[in-house]
């Protein structure tokens, strides 16, 4: 259906080498959209890059809170109608072991550095009238909480009130401010920390429909949100959690 069709838009997906943002490009690229994906890893970037379907995408490689790295990746870019700020780190830390730098790195990764992105286009009118801008957020900081993921839930609340407040300063300009909010997902995330295969099991046990999220069933919401479909959405989040937040 033509509402939900990417054709003709050019989309920024950061944290593309991997996981969700490697999904969600490839769903954008079917959907039909010419992407720009960035990530650090230059290697499993561009396998990224050779998963997409059609012609004349391309990628940066960027560290996105080295602010040169990320001014260049600003100046790459062309004019979008989308933006999927999707880097992210978990992190996961005992708040008693959390050192200064801990802090600094997970709310710059996480929040931080998407909130630098998001003026630096907006100042360099990369945005175009009536894009639509996508954070990926979580659960976790903002309908439910873990232990040790103190920094990761701070990170991701941020992002919920920028979300909010950019989606209202940007709607007289047509530009729309989403987030999707994943509960659990499996990807190479899970496995920053000690979490053993055992007790990941378990914790499967713990969502309604028995098991984690994929990331193309995150990567759905993201061509959702990107398309014209939701051309009346606009500071609103959608939760993708298997029913876990019901209870
Ligand atoms: N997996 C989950 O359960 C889950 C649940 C809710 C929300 N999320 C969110 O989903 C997003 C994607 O996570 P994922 O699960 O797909 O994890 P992932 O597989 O570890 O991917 C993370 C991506 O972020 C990039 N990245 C991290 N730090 C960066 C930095 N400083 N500069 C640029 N890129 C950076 C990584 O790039 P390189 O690998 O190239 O360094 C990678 O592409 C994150 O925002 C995460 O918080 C995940």
């Amino acid at each position: 259906m033509q509402a939900f069709s990417l054709t003709g838009k050019t989309i920024l997906i950061t944290g593309a080498s991997s996981g969700i943002g490697r999904a969600m490009a490839i769903a954008c690229a079917e959907a039909g959209a010419l992407l720009v994906i960035s990530g650090r890893n230059k290697e499993r970037l561009s396998e990224t890059l050779q998963l997409l379907h059609g012609e004349g995408h391309s990628m940066c490689v960027a560290d996105l809170t080295n602010e040169d790295e990320l001014a260049a990746l600003v100046d790459f870019v062309p004019k979008l109608d989308g933006l999927v700020s999707n880097a992210g780190i978990a992190n996961p830390l005992m708040l008693q072991f959390v050192e200064k730098q801990d802090v600094e790195e997970t709310l710059n990764t996480n929040a931080i550095s998407v909130i630098h992105l998001t003026r630096l286009l907006l100042q360099e009118k990369k945005l175009k009238k009536d894009a639509s801008v996508v954070f990926t957020s979580s659960i976790n900081g903002n309908r439910c909480a873990y232990i040790g993921s103190t920094l990761y839930a701070a990170s991701k609340a941020m992002l919920t009130g920028f979300m909010k407040a950019s989606a209202l300063e940007l709607a007289p300009k047509g530009i729309r401010v989403n987030s999707i909010e994943p509960g659990m997902i499996e990807t190479e995330l899970l496995k920053d920390g000690n979490i053993s295969q055992d007790e990941l099991d378990k914790d499967k046990q713990k969502y309604p429909l028995k098991r984690y999220g994929k990331p193309e069933e995150v990567a759905w919401a993201a061509v959702y949100l990107l398309s014209d479909a939701t051309r009346w959405m606009t500071g609103s989040s959608i939760l993708i959690d298997g029913g876990y937040t019901l209870q």
